[in-house]
């Protein structure tokens, strides 16, 4: 029997545990009780379903983490800007990473502090520059020379001076997807590091600027820490040029791209915090009066988040035996994106132990719109529910509408 394991797929390196395919479908899914699934049942699908239990849990561990290491965290909007969500995340003190006018727009009305609020992106428009200046964020993060001189410009008219990081492109490899890697020279983000003394000449003539950090991103779903220990040494060797330079920085903001564990969603439901951070408190040298900063997205929000859908239909193939949802690729991306694994179960399928080999589709008209192929579950017919866990992150912030989708609405566990 297919098992579907055998795919090329960048998730799996980092499963922590190994999980036989043939035993999954069989074992209770223990975060979903009875109850919960009769919930389900009722409301109409597909739609996101969010675990607030959970994402206090995850939250309370980054809390307790980013204490004990004198961190301070800005959420990475970009991951899920659900405001229902939001809402709660702020009251954990956090602050905000965003990468637009409207995430900037919407971390405020959703009681983000403004000082808290950073703001990255390569291609910050005038009117968000603008925006974010009169709302007096706490830091621009920025990506070239070119924005220096314009958010100069801006703050000269409002006769403010801007806070700002330079977003230095380390050269690291994050050993992650190549459509999530962010910090080598071949990607477009940050500013090379050969450029940097042409940016201290261009910031030395904007008087309504004020360089006070360095910020980095080296890319997302990092699993293993050898990045995440190059890039500390990177930062450290940075640090002695700028001060070989009689600049002094502030603060060091080292973005975000903490992994989770795909394959073992119930089991790795938390992830390591401490154990991260602790991995920069080991191997950066931070100097007196540094703060350190962190942009986590996916691990706060990723594991809480599931994608609930009924099947529409069952169809046998000679090739392959087809499950088609009523949840594609516009609820949930980034198996079609970056091939990757989200582990699915059927809540409902009564023959439990009769295990057949299924391509998992949606209903959208690309033949990349594949949940997961030769998935191993119990027969599935028309009606049953099947969920995509994992979904928390880069699912509702990523959806689409095309093919005129209606878009999928989200609950809380605390509203069914
Ligand atoms: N900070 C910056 C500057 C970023 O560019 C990102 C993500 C983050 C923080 C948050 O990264 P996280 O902790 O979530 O890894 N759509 C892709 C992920 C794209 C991430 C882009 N930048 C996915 O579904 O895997």
């Amino acid at each position: 029997m297919k098992t579907g394991r055998d795919k090329k797929d960048n998730a799996r390196s980092v499963a922590r545990g190994s999980e036989s395919a043939k035993d999954a479908p069989r074992r209770k899914p223990s975060m979903f009780p009875r109850a919960l699934i009769d919930k389900f049942k009722k409301i109409p699908t597909p739609f996101y379903y969010y675990d607030t239990a959970l994402l206090r849990k995850t939250l309370e561990a980054m809390r307790t983490a980013s204490k004990k290491y004198d961190t301070e965290v800005h959420y990475a909007l970009k991951a899920n800007a659900n405001v229902k969500i939001l809402k709660i995340i702020r009251g954990y003190g956090f602050g905000a990473d965003c990468v637009s006018g409207n995430e900037v727009r919407r971390a405020i009305e959703c009681g983000f502090l403004p000082s808290l609020v950073v703001f990255a992106g390569v291609g910050k428009s005038d009117e968000e520059i603008t925006h974010a200046l009169k709302k007096n964020i706490g830091c621009f993060n920025c990506e070239s020379t070119g924005e220096i001189k314009v958010i100069n410009a801006l703050a000269n008219k409002l006769n403010k001076k801007a806070t700002i990081s330079i977003r230095i492109n380390p050269n690291v490899n994050a050993h992650t997807h190549q459509y999530i890697t962010t910090g080598l020279e071949e990607n477009k983000f940050g500013i090379n590091v050969w450029e940097l003394p042409d940016v201290l000449h261009v910031i030395a003539q904007c008087r309504n600027i004020n360089l006070t950090g360095l910020h980095f991103h080296i890319g997302s779903q990092v699993t293993d820490i050898a990045p995440f220990k190059s890039l500390c040494l990177k930062v450290n060797e940075l640090q002695q040029w700028f001060e070989s330079r009689h600049i002094y920085l502030t603060s060091i903001n080292i973005g975000g791209g903490l992994g989770i564990d795909y394959y073992n969603p119930d089991k790795n439901a938390v992830p390591d915090f401490d154990g991260y951070l602790g991995v920069f408190m080991r191997f950066l040298n931070l100097r007196r009066g540094q703060t350190l900063h962190c942009e986590p997205g996916r691990a706060l929000i990723a594991q809480c988040g599931t994608l609930v859908s009924r099947v529409l239909f069952v169809k046998n193939g000679r090739q392959a035996n087809f499950i088609i949802l009523d949840a594609g690729m516009t609820e949930l991306i980034r198996p079609a994106l970056y091939q990757s694994y989200h582990k699915i179960e059927n809540l409902t399928g009564t023959k439990r132990n009769s295990i057949v080999s299924y391509d998992v589709t949606g209903p959208i008209c690309e033949s990349s719109d594949c949940f997961g192929k030769a998935i191993d579950l119990p027969v599935t017919e028309r009606g049953d529910i099947l969920i995509i866990r994992s979904a928390g992150a880069y699912g509702e912030s990523m959806a689409l509408d095309y093919n005129l989708r209606d878009r999928a609405k989200s609950f809380m566990s605390t509203e069914i």
